[in-house]
């Protein structure tokens, strides 16, 4: 059988951290028709591994077949200047799949994985609460943090639509990932013109986890501990607060990408 040429035929998930990007890669590769790379490949952010070339970068994408697509996941392409105009380089016609959740769940989810590293590297820090990270002692937003700052979406998609048309880039729900896996898939194979193949027999709810698990025919498995972790409490009157600094900036992303996520303010 000829094995193609990676660069012709792909797709990337670009984005954006804690949205379900390890969970949407999983996901399709339900699809039989879906090569996965198995872990980030950091080829078009980090300028030591560009620098290696497109060798390097194919070597660890896999192979795929005629009628097939390869995919991977990188969150931080997304928000680094340089990746549009390097992957437009690579192949003009690149579907990408940007996966985004409401800001303050996803700050907050950020903020989560953050403390939880810390702790994994002993540090001896007193770790501070997100309420005290998110705000300036003052009460006012603190917009430079990052897991604030990097939920702004609109101030990263504008410079992906000054080189790729609005058409190669699907916009997916994360939270509605979670809630109903195949809503969103159905959508992705028709974006990325698969046959329709996932369906509700790929997911089955696993209570224990408060998530969705995935099977075919020869795999049945839940996403690791890491993904779905429990948040902290946060203040509900620091998320109003939040929503309400997130409500302009949600209103530029819409207009900028023509669709309303509806999130709430
Ligand atoms: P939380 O851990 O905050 O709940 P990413 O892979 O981009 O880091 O995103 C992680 C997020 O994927 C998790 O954030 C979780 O909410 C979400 N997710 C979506 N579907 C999931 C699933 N079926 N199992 C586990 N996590 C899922």
């Amino acid at each position: 059988m000829e094995v193609l040429n990676v660069l012709n035929n792909n797709a990337i998930i670009i984005g954006v951290r804690k949205c379900g990007t390890r969970a949407l890669l999983e996901m399709l590769c339900l699809h039989p028709a879906m090569q996965t790379a198995a872990r980030e490949v950091h080829f078009f952010d980090r300028d030591d591994n560009y620098g290696k070339g497109l060798d390097w970068y194919r070597k660890r994408m896999p192979h795929s077949f005629r009628g097939q697509l390869t995919l991977e996941k990188t969150p931080s392409y997304f928000v680094t200047p340089e990746v549009p105009e390097r992957i437009r380089a690579m192949n003009s016609s690149v579907k990408l799949l940007l996966i985004v959740r409401e800001p303050v769940t996803r700050a907050i989810s950020d903020y989560t994985q953050l403390r939880s590293h810390a702790a994994t590297a002993a540090s001896n820090a007193p770790q501070r609460s997100f309420e005290e990270l998110a705000l300036n002692s003052d009460g006012t937003v603190n917009s430079s943090y990052r897991p604030l700052s990097l939920s702004i979406y609109h101030t990263f998609i504008h410079r992906w639509l000054e080189v790729f048309s609005r058409n190669q880039i699907l916009i997916v729900n994360g939270d509605r990932l979670i809630e109903d896996p195949v809503d969103q898939l159905q959508r992705i194979e028709q974006f990325l013109g698969l046959e329709p193949r996932i369906g509700r027999h790929n997911f089955y709810f696993n209570n224990t986890k408060g998530f969705y698990c995935l099977r075919n025919d020869t795999a049945d498995k839940c996403l690791r501990e890491t993904k779905g972790r429990r948040h902290p409490r946060v203040d509900p009157l620091v998320v109003s607060k939040l929503r309400k600094y997130f409500s302009e900036h949600n209103q530029r992303f819409y207009d900028i990408v023509g669709e309303d996520l509806g999130w709430p303010e």
